[in-house]
């Protein structure tokens, strides 16, 4: 184990800015350095790094730490792999603490453990390429799954044959210890080979490192299981492992979607194909370990089933984890009799993803289709689906798609919205409560005993409670008011000279009308005046305005620059990725506040508009236009914002 003194010299001397600057391109930004975050995609950088407080930020995608959390989540290193790693690079001596005799010994037993595996992995390649019957057999059988050289050695593919103990026998004269043969399950109890007569599927950490095994059988035997896989050892916890994930993690990251599929030839296909954004949850249902992982490249998750009963089955289940964990899910099915790996052979990797771009459905909404099937005009069965879909709903962190979900399961149950709202706040309190007692639970033991020498855990979100929404939109009104007057004058892009304001007022013209609170109110059109003769208001116009409570305001907003107290995250559901250097970071901020303002107040039009149908006279057919007309223009612009915040795209 290193030493505690080593570790504090590590975090004493290395640089945040060196490691990241390892990968991305960082243009200095005031006291700051600015670049493109190298975890999600996006054009406009909001990837902030703060030499002063050794901590990155992205202020898009929320992803932020100091320079062992880098490595960690960019190169997927452990916390000890992070720590050896930048004492390597700063020079630094490590010091092991030899009072932890049994940690050493457990290091070396999983070096052991990797050296193994690799060695079998070689051993199954050349069984593969370098032996006649690895040559006839093997290559034939691959050629007629249709996969091509390149594949096979991206996967690493291999096989073995009928022979009783081949690769131990290999192995232990190369002077590999049987008990570690056996340990990984690559070597039965007797001493005789685990896998026999079978293709063999490495499965890889995913930094890279081979874990386990799966083998498949190469003639189909009724006596014998399909596939054959490792078992759990110290290096493979089959709940943290997607197949393939270090092959997918830059494509998820850069396509910003992860699609999830059963089976290994099924990743397998869709990588040849060209579509690397694929993993496998090996034929088991999803676990929270696995979904963690997704979420470190993406938060949006596509999970192809097979189209038959099973697949269908199978898309309601296990999948409320997934919508917990605060992942968008959309779900496709396959034509009936079809897994994704045949039905990409049989019309065409550019035919398969107009399919699955054409079919993904959200997954709320496709439940709620496909129970409103099954229910038909039993009012039992349907009271039963309404629970059903609400608990889901309930178990979605983010209050604003929560209720966009609400309305669109309004809309297709034909029920009111405040029937289901009554009982989703139900759930949700339910839900945080037990979020709560889980956090505490998490934190008592996390106490108890601090893991050394594993990463910590992460991920444990916070519940954010249902608040009034009157104090939210204030809230909200304040940050966009005090964003116009502090920097309102300063460019937004520079490359087009657009200003802070004029983005802002550009955004909010439509609703302008709609602020609550007045001197806000005031303020904006003010500023929105002065913008349309082409003069921009410097934040001395607000500091000495007439009106006193402008002018006292604007003191305020400005000299506590964006201190945000610990509350408001606490209190009020806005979006605060900015905590930890709030003062950096106000116009990006700024920018996620003006989507979510806007977007409660159009979803207050909207309300406004629908009540506005009760009383028009029968037979006004014009004024019903009207209000049809404005309900649907409202009702795109809302969608259109609820892409960009990435809430829901609606179908
Ligand atoms: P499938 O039976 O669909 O296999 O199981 P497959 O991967 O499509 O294989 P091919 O195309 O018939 O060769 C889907 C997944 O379920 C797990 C495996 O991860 C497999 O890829 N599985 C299946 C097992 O773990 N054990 C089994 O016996 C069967
Ligand atoms: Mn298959």
């Amino acid at each position: 184990m290193i030493s505690q003194k080593t570790i504090q010299d590590i975090f004493d001397t290395a640089k945040v800015e060196d490691i990241v600057g390892d990968y991305v391109d960082l243009r200095k930004r005031g006291v700051n350095l600015l670049g493109l975050c190298p975890f999600h995609n996006e054009k406009t950088p909001s990837f902030t790094v703060s030499p002063a407080k050794n901590i990155y930020k992205c202020f898009g995608c929320g992803q932020g730490g100091g320079p062992i959390q880098f490595l960690m989540e960019h190169d997927s290193m452990t916390y000890p792999e992070a720590l050896r790693n930048l004492a390597v690079r700063y020079g630094i001596e490590i010091e092991e603490d030899e009072s932890n005799e049994k940690n050493a010994e457990e290091r070396q037993l999983i070096d052991s453990l990797y050296i193994i595996n690799n060695y079998a992995l070689d051993f199954y390649k050349k069984t593969l390429f370098e032996t006649a019957e690895g040559k006839s057999v093997g290559l034939s059988y691959f050629k007629e799954r249709g996969f091509n050289q390149a594949t096979i050695e991206k996967f690493g593919l291999g096989i073995t044959f009928n022979s009783p103990d081949a690769l131990t026998k290999s192995a232990v004269s190369n002077s590999y210890n049987i008990e570690l043969l056996k340990k990984l399950g690559l070597t039965s109890k007797h001493g005789r080979d685990f896998f026999r007569n079978r293709v063999m599927f490495p499965i890889h950490h995913v930094n890279g490192k081979v874990i386990g095994f799966a083998g498949r059988i190469l003639k189909p035997d009724k006596k014998a299981p399909k596939y054959l896989n490792s078992p759990e050892t110290e290096i493979y916890h089959k709940s943290n492992v997607l197949y393939a994930s270090h092959l997918a993690k830059g494509p998820m990251r850069k396509k910003d979607e992860c699609i999830l599929v059963e089976g290994y030839t099924d990743v397998i296909s869709l990588h040849q194909a060209g579509i690397e954004n694929v993993v496998a949850s090996s034929g088991t249902s999803l676990t929270v370990g696995q979904i963690k992982l997704i979420r470190r490249y993406t938060q949006n998750i596509k999970i192809l089933y097979d189209g038959d009963a099973a697949g269908i089955k199978a898309a309601l289940r296990g999948l409320d984890l997934v919508l917990q964990q605060d992942l968008n899910v959309k779900v496709v099915l396959l034509p009936e009799g079809h897994d994704p790996d045949s039905y990409l052979k049989e019309v065409g990797s550019t035919a398969f993803e107009t399919f699955i771009d054409r079919q993904a459905k959200d997954f709320i909404l496709f439940k709620t289709d496909l129970l409103l099937k099954e229910t038909e005009n039993d009012p039992i069965k349907r009271t039963g689906l309404v629970k059903d879909i609400v608990s889901s709903i309930a178990l979605i962190p983010d209050p604003i798609k929560r209720s966009v979900y609400i309305q669109q399961c309004s809309q297709l149950l034909e029920m009111s919205e405040q029937i289901l709202i009554s009982a989703l706040n139900k759930d949700v309190s339910e839900v945080l409560q037990k979020k709560r007692k889980d956090k505490e639970r998490e934190e008592r033991r996390a106490s108890a005993d601090f893991p050394t020498d594993a990463p910590p855990e992460g991920d444990t979100t916070d519940p954010r409670p249902e608040v009034p929404s009157r104090a939210a939109d204030n809230y909200q009104e304040m940050h966009i008011v005090k964003l116009l007057m502090n920097d309102g004058d300063k460019y937004y892009n520079e490359e087009d000279k657009v200003t802070v304001a004029e983005f802002i007022l550009g955004n909010i013209e439509d609703i302008i009308d709609e602020f609550d609170n007045p001197v806000y109110q005031q303020i904006v059109k003010e500023y929105h005046a002065s913008l349309i003769n082409d003069k921009q208001l410097a934040l001395s116009y607000f500091v000495n305005h007439k009106n006193k409570e402008i002018a006292k305001l604007a003191v305020n907003l400005s000299s506590s620059q964006f201190e945000m107290s610990e509350n408001w995250k606490k209190l009020w559901d806005i979006e605060l990725q900015t905590q930890p250097i709030p003062d950096e970071n106000y116009v990006t901020d700024g920018m996620h506040a003006l989507l979510h303002f806007k977007f409660r107040k159009i979803m207050k039009m909207l309300n406004r508009n629908k009540l506005l149908l009760k009383d028009i006279p029968s037979g006004d057919k014009d004024q019903l236009m009207n209000i049809i007309n404005k309900h649907q223009q409202l009702t795109d612009l809302r969608n259109e914002i609820a892409a960009k915040l990435k809430l829901v795209i609606i179908r």
